[in-house]
């Protein structure tokens, strides 16, 4: 049978796919620092030279901001269409030290392959390329027309494929949209994702003297920056975890019933939850299981924070500014705008005397949700149990792919989010890795998916 050539094609070609990825993953694309432009460039033209030996009509599309690759193969009014959306760009790699090896040397150790942006996101849609090879060189029918739409500005919130997109529906139009840049459940259960969290980051920054002030001379006669930033900061929750800013709640659509029993069946325990992450203690909003905050609570956390002294020994001074970085997870159905907006005003209004206070909203993403029981997530969890061999779950993410509310909105086709990461993969931080089950089993599941998409 034509699919048994197509996994047996993957089998046999592990090793090389392997080596592949490396080449991908050796490419230092950060797509925040504007000196590593060129890599971001070089990484899409990997992109391109592999779909266009493939056979597929590519395009490197220049506009403002860094280039988005769009590929299809030949398109046949039979088939349905897949869009398949990831990101060739990666996040900042610093801290460097904390690296046990070099983050653009990929490393493999224990079937775990070590490298900035293994597993988000170029490890996760590098295993479609696979799938589609796969077809191609066993001389396989493709079932689906396929086309990829892939950004180098996912991580630093660039607006160039959101542009693009509102501009050229048409030539995005698909059944059905497929995005891998998620997570399974954990090591051994596939998860199928149907909701993603949105987000309003804001920049809050406190100036108070000219410049700094010797805190004896000056000190308890002026506000001091550093500890206005620390008072309005810890007025932004309650005393049950619960954020301050007014109607942040108003549109929070709750969990039903449906979805409660689900997590609580998955049995994630807060033992769990110390072990991945390290932390003493579980916390958040009360009320909720800790799945249910992770997943379907909106939050509001201090990302950065910065004032005076915080080298070596002791500095007495009053600092002249201090700043905070502080990030909404918002959860359908929050506006990232209007949140914006009524967090500027809170912080405002919660600011004391003697200083002034900025807020800036710097970027939004909407929240997505998407239905849990269509055909499209029938063909998806279908692919998932056969590409894994095991049964999958259904979850929800705490983090957020911003282009993906868009597509909802212009193409009008429904999402698949199937992740071949781990929420332990340490995305966003030193030593990222991606476990060669995962891409393997991945590059199964989207093989399995174009079958099943047509009908299987
Ligand atoms: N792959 C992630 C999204 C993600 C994060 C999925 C956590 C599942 C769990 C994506 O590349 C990402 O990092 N998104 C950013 C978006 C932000 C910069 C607007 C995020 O969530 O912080
Ligand atoms: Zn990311």
């Amino acid at each position: 049978m034509a699919l048994d050539d197509v996994l047996a094609y993957l089998h046999a070609h592990r090793q090389t796919h392997v080596d592949q990825l490396c080449d991908l993953l050796r490419i230092p694309s950060i797509s925040s620092q504007s000196d590593h432009a060129p890599d971001v460039r070089r990484a899409a033209e990997f992109c391109a030279n592999e779909l266009r030996e493939l056979g597929l009509a590519v395009e490197i599309i220049e506009g403002d901001g860094l280039p988005l690759v769009f590929a299809q193969t030949a398109p046949r009014p039979d088939r349905p269409t897949l869009l398949m959306y990831g990101h060739y760009d990666v996040q900042p790699v610093d801290p460097l030290d904390l690296w046990t090896t070099a983050p653009f040397e990929p490393r493999i150790e224990n079937d775990i392959l070590y490298a900035r942006g293994s597993t988000d996101d170029k490890g996760q849609f590098y295993a479609h390329f696979k799938a589609l090879e796969a077809y191609v060189r066993t001389g396989t029918d493709l079932p689906v027309n396929l086309k990829f739409i892939l950004e180098g500005e996912e991580e630093c919130g660039g607006h160039h494929v959101y542009r693009f997109t509102e501009q050229n529906a048409e030539k995005l139009a698909c059944d059905a949209i497929v995005v891998s840049d998620t997570a399974l459940y954990n090591e051994t259960t596939p998860g199928i994702c149907y909701s993603l969290k949105g987000l309003a980051y804001m920049e809050i920054r406190v100036s108070g003297p000219a410049q700094d002030l010797h805190s004896g001379s000056y000190g308890g006669t002026v506000q001091n920056p550093a500890n206005a930033l620390a008072e309005i900061i810890a007025q932004l929750k309650d005393a049950n975890g619960r954020c301050t800013v007014p109607g942040f709640y108003d549109d929070v659509l709750d969990l039903d019933a449906d979805e409660r029993a689900g997590f609580a069946k998955l049995g994630y325990t807060d033992d769990i939850l110390r072990s991945e992450t390290g932390a003493p203690a579980a916390y958040g909003e009360a009320g909720y299981t800790t799945l249910e905050r992770m997943w379907a609570r909106p939050t509001c956390d201090v990302n950065g924070i910065t004032s005076g002294y915080g080298g070596q020994g002791a500095k007495t001074i009053i600092p002249a500014r201090a700043m905070a970085k502080v990030s909404m997870r918002l959860v359908p159905n929050q506006d990232p705008d209007g949140i914006a907006a009524a967090f500027c005003d809170h912080v405002r209004k919660l600011a004391p005397a003697g200083v002034t206070v900025e807020v800036e909203n710097l970027h939004n993403a909407n929240p997505v949700l998407v239905p849990r029981h269509s055909p499209m997530m029938q063909a998806g969890i279908r692919a998932l149990r056969a590409g894994f061999g095991a049964e999958p779950v259904f979850i929800r993410e705490g983090g957020s792919i911003p282009i993906v509310g868009t597509f909802q909105a212009c193409l009008k086709a429904p999402v698949l989010l199937l992740g071949y990461g781990l929420s332990t993969d340490n995305a966003h931080s030193p030593n990222e890795k991606f476990h060669l089950a995962n891409y393997w089993n991945g590059a199964r599941t989207s093989a399995l998916l174009f079958h099943e998409a047509a009908g299987g």
